[in-house]
């Protein structure tokens, strides 16, 4: 709780706009509330396109770690996905993905979700596959 407390601090979100979608009542759980599993899969597929984009062709998710739930989602509320690359491998691509929602599509905005997503990119046999350099980070010259 604690620990929530102090990562769900005011502040602006990491990385670029991913992706945006508007909460609906179908994607709650039997409760009433936005079900995880959701927001799971909204962030992974942020995570794909970005990571998509990075890895320069088809990405596959490998890893999801510290998958924190930090705040509720409401129907009604706009869900915002931010990513992050954090890390480049020989053919991973990790990122850090934030959601940030507007209560009701209006005012500040609040972090309710964080996790760290690992995608490797495949060839077309679904093996791992070397990334390009082109998508690895610049190296300044020695
Ligand atoms: C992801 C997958 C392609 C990796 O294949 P693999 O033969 O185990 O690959 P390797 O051991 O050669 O590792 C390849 C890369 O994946 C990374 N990786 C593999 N497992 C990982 C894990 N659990 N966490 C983080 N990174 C991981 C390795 O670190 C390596 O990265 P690098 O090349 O940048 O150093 C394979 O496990 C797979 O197809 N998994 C199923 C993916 C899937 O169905 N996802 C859900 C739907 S998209």
């Amino acid at each position: 709780m604690m620990q929530a407390t102090l990562r769900n601090h005011p502040s602006d979100p990491k990385g670029e706009l991913a992706s945006r979608t508007l909460a609906m009542p179908a994607d709650t759980n039997p409760l009433g509330d936005i079900f995880g599993g959701w927001i799971m899969s909204l962030m992974d597929s942020a995570g794909k396109m970005s990571a998509t984009k990075q890895a320069g062709g088809r990405v596959v998710t490998a890893a999801v770690s510290n998958m924190a739930f930090l705040a509720p989602i409401k129907v009604g509320d706009t869900v915002c996905c931010y990513t992050e690359v954090t890390r480049i491998g020989r053919t991973s691509v990790t990122l850090a993905v934030e959601v940030w929602v507007l209560r009701q599509g209006q005012g500040e905005r609040v972090k309710v979700s964080d996790a760290e997503f690992t995608f490797v990119a495949i060839d077309d046999d679904g093996r791992p596959r070397a990334l390009a350099a082109e998508s690895l980070p610049a190296v300044a010259p020695g």
